[in-house]
C-alpha cells in the first residue's frame, strides 16, 4: 500500500479531515504525484517529450505540479488548450490531439506552435486552408486488429478496422501530398494503441509497425505513441512496464537511424499511469441494510455522478475500496461480511465497489475510501440527479489545501435566468428573470 493510503486510511486522520472539509471529497497527495511523474519520466527516457493527458484530471493545481515535473500537457479540445496556456505551459510543451475541430478551432490552434494531431484528411485540408503556415500531425489507425470478441466488438477497439480513430495507412500518402501541395510538412504521426493496457506487448507491435510505416516519408520527424499505459487498480495486477517499452523505443530509434540515416523523435501522452495513484475519494456511510443472508448494503454520501467509472465500465471500472471504522471498538463480524458499497443516487446500478469478507460490522458514520481515483474521477463527474460535484483537496506534507470548492445549488440554475427567490423560501424560482 502506498504511503499516501497509509496516511489516509486512519480514522483519527479522516475525522480531523472531515472537521475541516466535509465528505465526500476527492483528495490528492502532492508527493505521490511527484513520485509517479518522476518515475515515469525517468523510465521513459527514450521519449523526448511527455504530454500529460489532461482530460483524465484537469485540476490546475495538479497540472502545475506536473508542469514543474517537466511534463507537457495534452489538450483534446480548444478549452483544454486555453487551460494549458493559462497554467503557463509554453506552446512547444502543448500537444492537441482530438477529433472534430471546427475551422475557428483550427485557426486558433494553428496560430500557436503546438503539436497538433488531426483526425482526418478533411481536417488536415481545413487546417491548411485557415493557416497555410501550419505544421501538422495526423492520427493514424494502423488497423492491425481484425479479431472480435464474439459479440461483434473489436478486441481492441482503437486498432480495429471498425475504429473511428484517425486515417488508415492507405491515406498516409495523401496526407503527405495535401501538406506538400500547400508547401508544408506533415511532421508527425500519432497512434493510440488502446486503453488501460497493463502489458507492453501491443505497444511493441504498434511501435515497430509505425516506424516502418513512416520510413518512406522524410518529412515525418516524430511519432506520438499516445497514452493507454495501464494502472494496476486491482490486487495482483502490476504497474505498466515503462522500462520495457522504453527499451523497445530505444531499439526502434537506433534501428531506424541505422536503416534510414536520419533520426526520428518519439513522444507520448500518458494519463492514468501518472495520476491515478495520488487520488482517493473520501466518503462516509449514511445507512446500512443487512439482508437475511448477511449481505450488507451500505449507502455512502457519494455516488455515480461524482465517480462514474464503476457504473460506466462495470468489471473494467473496478477500484479497491476500504472501510475505516469511525469507532475505536468496531463490532467484529463472525465469518466476515460481504459489503456492497452503494452510492446515494437513485439508479440501482449505483454501486461503487464490493468488499468480500469485511471483518467488522459497518456502521453509519464509518469512512469509505475509494482508492486510486486520481484519473478519470472528478474529470468524469457530472451533476446527474442533482448530486453536485464534491470538493478537491491537496495533501502536501501534513497540510491539506482546498484546490476546488464543492459545487452548490446555484449551479443548478446558473445560466438559465432563474434564481433562488430569497433565503426565506429558497425553493421558489424567480420567474421574472430571463436569460440574456
Ligand atoms: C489520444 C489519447 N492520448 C492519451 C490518452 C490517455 O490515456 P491514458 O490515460 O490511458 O494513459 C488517451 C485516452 O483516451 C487518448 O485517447
Amino acid at each position: 500500500m502506498s504511503s499516501f493510503l497509509e496516511t489516509v486510511l486512519r480514522s483519527a486522520w479522516l475525522s480531523q479531515l472531515e472537521q475541516q472539509f466535509p465528505t465526500p471529497a476527492f483528495l490528492y497527495q502532492r508527493e505521490q504525484l511527484e513520485y509517479d511523474a518522476k518515475r515515469i519520466r525517468e523510465a521513459l527516457s527514450a521519449a523526448s517529450s511527455l504530454y500529460f493527458a489532461s482530460f483524465c484530471n484537469s485540476n490546475p493545481w495538479l497540472l502545475r505540479i506536473l508542469k514543474n515535473q517537466g511534463f507537457g500537457m495534452l489538450a483534446s479540445s480548444p478549452s483544454e488548450y486555453r487551460l494549458a496556456k493559462a497554467i503557463g505551459f509554453p506552446s512547444w510543451r502543448i500537444a492537441v490531439t482530438g477529433a472534430g475541430f471546427s475551422k475557428d478551432d483550427l485557426k486558433e490552434l494553428t496560430g500557436d506552435r503546438v503539436e497538433l494531431n488531426l483526425d482526418s484528411l478533411d481536417q488536415l485540408a481545413d487546417a491548411l486552408e485557415v493557416n497555410a503556415r501550419a505544421t501538422l500531425g495526423i492520427r493514424l489507425n494502423p488497423q492491425f486488429c481484425e479479431s472480435t470478441d464474439g459479440k461483434g466488438l473489436p478486441l481492441n477497439s482503437c486498432l480495429a478496422k471498425s475504429s473511428r480513430t484517425g486515417i488508415i495507412p492507405e491515406e498516409l500518402p495523401e496526407a503527405v501530398r495535401i501538406s506538400k501541395s500547400r508547401g508544408q510538412k506533415l511532421s508527425s504521426v500519432h497512434i493510440y494503441t488502446g486503453t488501460n493496457q497493463l502489458k507492453a506487448d501491443l505497444f511493441h507491435f504498434t511501435v515497430q509497425h509505425l516506424f516502418d510505416l513512416v520510413a518512406p516519408y522524410e518529412d515525418i520527424e516524430s511519432i506520438n505513441i499516445g497514452g493507454g499505459f495501464g494502472f494496476p487498480y486491482l490486487e495482483g495486477e502490476h504497474p505498466f512496464p515503462f522500462r520495457d517499452l522504453n527499451e523497445c523505443l530505444r531499439q526502434n530509434i537506433a534501428r531506424f537511424e541505422h536503416q534510414h540515416g536520419r533520426t526520428i523523435k518519439v513522444v507520448a501522452e500518458p494519463g492514468r499511469s501518472v495520476i491515478a495513484a495520488c487520488g482517493a475519494l473520501v466518503t462516509k456511510i449514511l445507512h446500512c441494510k443487512i439482508r437475511p443472508n448477511g449481505d450488507t448494503f451500505i449507502t455512502t454520501d457519494t455516488n455515480l455522478s461524482n465517480f462514474p467509472r464503476p457504473y460506466i465500465y462495470g468489471d473494467e471500472g473496478k477500484h479497491k475500496v476500504s472501510i475505516v471504522s469511525a469507532s475505536s471498538r468496531p463490532t467484529p463480524h463472525p465469518g466476515g461480511a460481504k459489503v456492497v458499497v452503494c452510492g446515494n443516487a437513485l439508479p440501482s446500478g449505483d454501486i461503487l465497489g464490493v468488499i468480500e469478507n469485511f471483518a467488522f460490522v459497518p456502521r453509519a458514520g464509518d469512512y469509505v475510501v475509494i482508492h486510486d481515483t486520481g484519473a478519470y474521477g472528478y474529470a468524469m463527474s457530472s451533476r446527474f440527479s442533482g448530486r453536485l460535484r464534491p470538493a478537491e483537496l491537496l495533501l502536501s506534507n501534513e497540510n491539506v489545501q482546498l484546490i476546488r470548492k464543492a459545487e452548490d445549488d446555484n449551479l443548478l440554475l446558473e445560466g438559465t435566468g432563474f434564481g433562488w427567490r430569497n433565503s426565506e423560501s429558497p425553493f421558489t424560482l424567480d420567474l421574472e428573470r430571463r436569460v440574456s
